[in-house]
């Protein structure tokens, strides 16, 4: 079966072999290398990342995301979240729950951000502490503009911290030009690791600050402690960590980031004219915007998502179907994972008959 959902992915033969490849104790000092191995070989997938250290967790991206906010909002001032899809309103509703003030500007979701808005609340000279922000929004496949953010956040002095839980490793992350103070990503997307394993990135200076989290589990300061020390707080899955080791060394060897990407591309030019002839139309109208990483479509008048979804699973594909209030008029498709050059072919000729 080929995955086209957005993570898990489709695991490489390689991967598949690192994740049974041994039995690990969290303990032993081989973890400790493979844990200094792995938080070296995230810190440096993007070169402007040094000056930032990489904390793993056991745990969905959700979960990341979640210990990036407990651990890296503070208490006094206020944040702001911007928001154009289902993953920028979960932020929002993190923040709720862990008691921080916080103001949204949001667009509807198959709006770009409003950073006109933004701008107008940033000149007010509120106390705003951080922006939270969500790079690609799995929702609609959109690639937010992180360069412009980037350009407010450093202008105003209020660092952003990001959801990149799904284009941590393929999209384009600058995190010191674009005044990122810390990231959440997963193993399960674009690096193409087993998903159960997520991360937060982090500047030094983030890591280093006052320790006022309330939450024993997503304390990213103290798992950023212990596993400075080779250590690590609680049981990591050791075989995810053995899987994302091996996808690591596969995302290097095809060029990093770029390679990727292109990689991506690539495969969405073999199969999009084939899904435009049968009528199905891309959600977001500008190709500047979409990203890399998955694309929406709208599904044909007359044509229905289950009805393509169980057509495409008989052929060995699993599509992806739209949330909350887009499920039923749209359908995504990712292109992340292990696809061969004829899978790809195969699935154009499916949306071709
Ligand atoms: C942008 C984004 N943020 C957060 C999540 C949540 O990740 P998880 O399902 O691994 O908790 C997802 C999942 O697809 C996502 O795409």
């Amino acid at each position: 079966m080929i995955l086209l959902n957005p993570g898990p992915v489709t695991l490489s033969f390689g991967v598949k072999r690192a994740l049974s490849s041994q039995d690990l104790c969290h303990r032993e000092p081989e973890f400790s290398t493979l844990l200094s191995e792995l938080r070296r070989g995230i810190a440096g997938l993007y070169p402007d990342s040094n000056g930032c250290r990489a904390v793993l967790l056991s745990g969905s991206g959700t979960l990341a995301i979640e210990a990036m906010v407990s651990s890296f909002v503070p208490r006094k001032g206020t944040a702001l979240v911007l928001s154009n899809g289902h993953y920028g309103e979960r932020i929002a509703r993190m923040l709720s729950v862990a008691g921080r003030p916080f103001e949204v500007v949001e667009s509807a979701w198959d709006e770009p951000w409003n950073l006109e808005a933004l701008s107008r609340r940033l000149r007010t000279g509120r106390p705003y502490n951080r922006i939270l922000a969500v790079h690609h929004e799995t929702t609609t496949g959109r690639l937010n503009d992180l360069e412009a953010l980037g350009e407010l956040s450093a202008r105003w002095q209020v660092p952003i911290l990001l959801d990149a839980v799904s284009s941590f490793g393929a999209e384009l992350i600058s995190m010191r030009k674009w005044n990122i103070a810390a990231l959440a990503g997963v193993a399960n997307k674009c690096l193409h690791g087993a998903p159960g394993l997520s991360f937060v990135l982090a500047r030094h200076s983030e890591l280093e600050s006052e320790n006022n989290v309330e939450s024993l589990y997503m304390n990213l300061r103290e798992h950023d402690q212990a596993q400075e020390r080779g250590s690590t707080l609680f049981t990591l899955p050791t075989n995810l960590c053995l899987a994302l080791a091996k996808a690591l060394e596969e995302l290097r060897e095809e060029g990093g980031p770029a390679g990727r990407r292109s990689l991506y591309l690539s495969r969405f030019d073999a199969i999009e004219d084939a899904i435009a002839l049968a009528g199905h139309l891309p959600l977001i109208s500008e190709p500047a915007f979409r990203s890399s990483v998955l694309r929406a479509f709208r599904v044909r008048g007359g044509d229905t998502y289950e009805r393509l979804h169980a057509r495409l699973k008989k052929a060995g594909f699993i599509l992806y179907a739209g949330q909350g209030r887009l499920s039923n008029e749209i359908f995504r498709v990712s292109l992340m994972g292990d696809i061969p050059d004829a899978s790809l072919k195969k699935l154009a000729e499916e949306f071709r008959k």
